[in-house]
């Protein structure tokens, strides 16, 4: 019978069964450790590291184990961020390089995704990954943005190719109106950004539909549970455009509580730069995600020339 393979990555070994993925590695004090997390809730953060390139700064599968892009170098680690753990000793890290990183996950992915599941998918959407192994999901592991290479224009409209998804049918999309100056009619187009979303095919995933210098405009759609806790490299914005999402917000390094922030509709909320945060959104919603690619931020913040705090950056009146 076809079994599972398993994986090694620097001193990490990743195996699985039906139900657990299990990550064995040395501990600081020298002792073999195993963590074990849910197959499912496994596949899902590591789909989104790969297709995410690592993000900015921290991606936390769970509270042990995860990942932190230096941008050329990525940080594997477990236990380390984990107060206890990390004070018993029973934590590793890593830093290796990115593609070796990028080829083991990207392997372990196409061995251990099945066909009925979609790591991409909200769980109403798609099967499990639990059980026996069986044919892959290359398609839904390797899905590609779709990539423009200049500014949509109106006469490039056609039919959406995307149906709209369950949670957002009924849902009316107005265009805006636009008024063009004759013999420019070629250079603008108007684009709601709802109907956009609304046929968006995957969760906690966003796409990038506007960029000025570092400024990304990166808008989603969620549902359930952002699968990973992010551990932000830099203030990163979020503007509630539809339905609600409840955040958790702790101590990136111990994973200690800090706060909850609930957005509903027109909320906005600046998450600072050494949090971590995971999103809990009840029904699909719509998060516009405001993220500064500067490759230079984390820098800035670590020398103090810009602040990390977002409440040091904008005074309110
Ligand atoms: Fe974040």
């Amino acid at each position: 019978m076809d079994t599972y393979k398993e994986f090694q990555l620097g001193q990490f070994r990743f195996v699985r069964d039906d139900y657990f993925a299990h990550i064995h590695f040395p501990t600081h004090a020298g002792k073999a450790m195993a963590h074990k997390m849910d197959i499912d809730a496994f596949l899902k953060p590591l789909q989104r590291d790969i297709a995410w390139s690592f993000f900015y700064g921290m991606v936390k599968f769970d509270d042990v184990f995860g990942t932190i892009n230096h941008y050329g170098t990525v940080e594997v680690f477990a236990g380390k961020y984990h107060k206890a753990l990390h004070e018993g000793g029973f934590w590793h890290a890593e830093e290796l390089g990115r593609g070796e990183v990028e080829r083991v996950f990207t392997l372990m992915l196409e061995d251990w995704v099945p066909a009925d599941f979609d790591p991409f998918a909200a769980p109403r959407e798609t099967g499990s990954a639990i059980g026996p192994k069986r044919a892959a999901n290359l398609d839904a592991i390797h899905r590609k943005r779709i990539v423009t290479t200049r500014i949509v224009k109106q006469s490039d409209r056609q039919e959406p190719e995307y149906p709209v998804n369950e949670g957002f049918k009924g849902m009316t999309f107005k265009e805006g109106e636009m008024h063009i100056k004759p013999g420019h009619e070629d250079k603008f187009a108007v684009v709601n950004l709802y109907d956009y979303l609304a046929r968006s095919d995957v969760t906690w995933n966003p796409s990038i539909v506007s960029v000025l210098e570092h400024s990304l405009f990166c808008p989603t759609t969620e549902e359930h549970r952002l699968p990973v806790k992010h551990g932000n490299d830099r203030v990163e914005w979020f503007i509630q455009l539809n339905g609600q999402i409840d955040w958790e917000v702790c101590n990136q390094n111990t994973g200690e509580l800090m706060a909850y922030v609930r957005m509903r509709p027109g909320d906005v909320c600046a998450m600072p730069s050494d949090i971590q945060h995971q999103g809990f959104a009840p029904e699909r919603s719509m998060l516009l995600v405001w993220e500064n690619a500067d490759p230079k931020m984390p820098e800035k913040i670590r020398s103090g020339a810009v602040p990390g705090d977002p409440d040091k950056m904008v005074t309110m009146k």
